[in-house]
């Protein structure tokens, strides 16, 4: 009898196993979807890519001792590995987004591209490693997730044989539970504040700025900072209050102010930014974001503004001892309320 039931409950943890190992995530086909490139979605693609969503800082080789992590010329999207120093499970390799039909995505179709983007599962059906922000890019509407697949498209091809990601356990179990599957997305509200919400969804306003536990946002606390990062070994930093509190968040800047914020790094984008050392720099996309429009940022402080404040005073670069010598600094003083 006992042998039986240990049977039983072998059988039972192996097909659960079984379960996870070859069914999550639930994943389906890729969508049939085809990608037109009209001229107006690859200029709406190229935006999104340099100035929204940012895929470039992650899937650009990019230069690490340079304040902003700016490409590096002629590594726009050709894929890297991560750095060690974040503090990854694992070996984790952002793909080759260039139309390179080996190394690259030429040869996945338009639905492969717009799943993995979207859904989190690899052209092979594997689920992808979350530093791949797909949740919050499961809210692209099917109109932007198009463009950006149509701009992939554009990208000059660039053979960049890589290697693969390799997820240590527990983590490469929990991410086959994460995937959701993601149907048809209609376009952002036209509001000025809608528009704004979406924008903070997007481009990972959201994400960096709430403070997380065990993997999940804290509740009641989005905004709020406090989401630490760890850029190498001897350096974290950690992200600002946005929330409408007076004190600790942005409730008494002027919408001007939250603009020069970013336009101040104008600059930079354009030419080179300068040498700064781990605890001097940000994973703050201050290049990309510093050439958003102008439109976009106003809409996006109107969305802060309507958040529920929250008392929270963070230190934003708790491994530097000057704080005077990060970047872009003496302009931020006036402005921040710490
Ligand atoms: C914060 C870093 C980060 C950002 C930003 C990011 N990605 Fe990724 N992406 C990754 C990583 C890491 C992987 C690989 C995950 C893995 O192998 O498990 C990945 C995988 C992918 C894949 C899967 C390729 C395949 O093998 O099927 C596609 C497509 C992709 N990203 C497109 C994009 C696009 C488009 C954007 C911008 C809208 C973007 N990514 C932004 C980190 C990022
Ligand atoms: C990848 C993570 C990440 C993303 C995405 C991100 N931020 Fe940040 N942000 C940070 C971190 C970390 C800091 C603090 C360090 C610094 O100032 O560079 C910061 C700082 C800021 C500051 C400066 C606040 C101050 O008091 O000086 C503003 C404003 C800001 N972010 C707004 C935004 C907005 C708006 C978005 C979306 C469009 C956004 N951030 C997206 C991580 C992020």
């Amino acid at each position: 009898m006992l042998r039986k039931i240990l049977l039983a409950a072998v059988c039972l943890l192996g097909a659960g196993a079984a379960y996870v190992a070859f069914l999550l995530p639930s994943h389906r086909p890729a969508p049939g979807m085809r990608v037109d490139g009209t001229e107006a979605r690859l200029a709406r693609g190229k935006y999104l890519y340099e100035h929204v969503t940012n895929c470039g800082d992650c899937h650009s080789e990019v230069d690490e001792s340079r304040f902003g992590f700016p490409v590096i010329p002629g590594g726009s999207g050709k894929g890297r590995v991560m750095p060690a120093g974040m503090g990854l499970p694992g070996t984790v390799v952002a793909a080759n987004l260039t139309p390179d039909p080996e190394t690259g995505i030429g040869s996945l179709t338009d639905g492969q591209v717009i799943r993995a983007i979207r859904e989190g599962i690899g052209h092979d059906g594997r689920p992808l490693f979350p530093l791949m922000p797909y949740a919050e890019y499961s809210s692209l509407s099917d109109d932007d997730v198009q463009a950006l697949v149509a701009y992939l498209r554009t990208l000059p091809a660039a053979r960049n044989p890589l290697p693969a990601t390799k997820v240590n356990f527990p983590m490469n179990v929990i991410m086959r539970f994460l995937p959701k599957p993601v149907d048809s997305v209609p376009p952002a509200p036209s509001d000025q504040a809608g528009r704004g919400k979406y924008l903070a969804q997007v481009s990972g306003c959201r994400f960096c700025h709430s403070p997380f536990e065990k993997g999940r946002p804290v509740e009641g606390r989005d905004f709020s900072g406090s989401h630490e990062f760890q850029l190498a070994a001897n350096a974290r930093v950690v992200s600002a209050n946005l929330t409408p509190d007076e004190e600790t968040g942005i409730g008494r800047w002027s919408e001007q102010e939250f603009i020069d914020k970013f336009t101040q790094f104008k600059d930079y984008a354009a030419g080179t930014p300068p040498k700064v050392d781990y605890p001097y720099n940000s994973i703050m996309p201050w290049l990309g974001l510093s050439g958003a429009s102008e439109d976009d940022l106003k809409a996006i402080f109107a969305y802060l503004k309507t958040v529920k404040p929250v008392r929270n005073a963070v230190v934003t670069h708790p491994d530097a001892p000057e704080e005077r010598n990060i970047p872009g600094y003496r302009k931020r003083a006036g402005l921040s309320p710490r």
